[in-house]
């Protein structure tokens, strides 16, 4: 008999009031099984709490998502369980801002390890799980991903590699049956990472200018609810107010 249960993996996963969290509650909401990874093990048990405090059924799994061995040892597990996975997200990327001048090499390999070359090799784990099967991959992407600011190059090419690299996966996975979608998260998104972090700019922009998470949540569900012969590749969201 065919497997019915279905798990969904977030990497990129810490604070309550965070994306990694609230497309984790969302999956969890529709009956997955979320697999919810990132590097601190006590954010990440928070997370798992609330989810089956509500019903839902989740799993924590401490991986850094720059580490060959640890993206790999993440899918084991995640495949070693009962039921098929059927939608993985790579969420990990903090804005790493800063002028060229005076910024270390380290620093903006950083950066790039984070935004992009996890984001490597965690789709290549995926297609490599999920063909021929199917499924779903999304990739967090940020206004970085689609153009240059000054005091962020570092955080601008690592988003906008990552976007590139989605696309490519999407034409080259494609049509093997993996969906690859890329999501852009055009604004500040109104989670912790700006309430708590950074409050002055919170004060500067209003509130109002901030990204809904639960708006953000629906519409990575959204396109993983795509049919084949209708698949969006990436989706821009943004307050109403947010210029662009
Ligand atoms: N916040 C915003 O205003 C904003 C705006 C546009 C786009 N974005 C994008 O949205 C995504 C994050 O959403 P969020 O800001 O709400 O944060 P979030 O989802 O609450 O947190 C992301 C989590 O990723 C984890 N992480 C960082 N580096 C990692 C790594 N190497 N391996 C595994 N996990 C790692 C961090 O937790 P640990 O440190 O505990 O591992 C962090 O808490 C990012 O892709 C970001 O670029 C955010």
């Amino acid at each position: 008999m065919a497997n019915m249960m279905k798990n969904a993996l977030v990497i990129g996963v810490g604070a309550e009031r965070g994306l990694g969290a609230r497309i984790s509650a969302r999956f969890a909401r529709e009956g997955l099984h979320v697999f919810v990874a990132g590097r601190t093990a006590h954010s990440l048990e928070g997370v798992v709490q609330r989810i089956r405090a509500v019903g839902g059924a989740a799993t924590a799994v401490v991986a850094d998502a720059t580490r060959e061995a640890d993206v790999q040892a993440l899918f084991d597990q995640v495949c070693a369980a009962d039921g098929d996975l059927d939608v993985a997200v790579y969420n990990a990327g903090n804005n790493t801002p800063g002028g060229v001048l005076t910024m270390e090499a380290a620093y903006f390999e950083q950066a790039w390890r984070v935004c992009c070359f996890g984001g490597f090799l965690f789709g290549r784990e995926a297609a490599r799980r999920m063909l021929p099967r199917g499924g779903t991959l999304l990739f967090t992407g940020a206004s970085a991903s689609l153009r240059g600011r000054a005091g962020f190059a570092a955080f601008n090419s690592a988003k906008a590699a990552l976007r590139n690299m989605a696309q490519a996966m999407a034409k080259e996975l494609g049509p093997q049956g993996l969906h690859v979608g890329h999501v852009v998260v055009d604004g500040g998104i109104d989670g912790d990472k700006l309430r708590k972090g950074r409050p002055e700019i919170v004060q500067k922009m209003g509130e109002e200018r901030l990204i809904d998470l639960d708006g953000l949540a629906d519409a990575y569900w959204f396109l993983h609810q795509q049919p084949p012969r209708a698949w969006t590749f990436e989706l821009d969201l943004r307050s109403k107010i947010e210029p662009w």
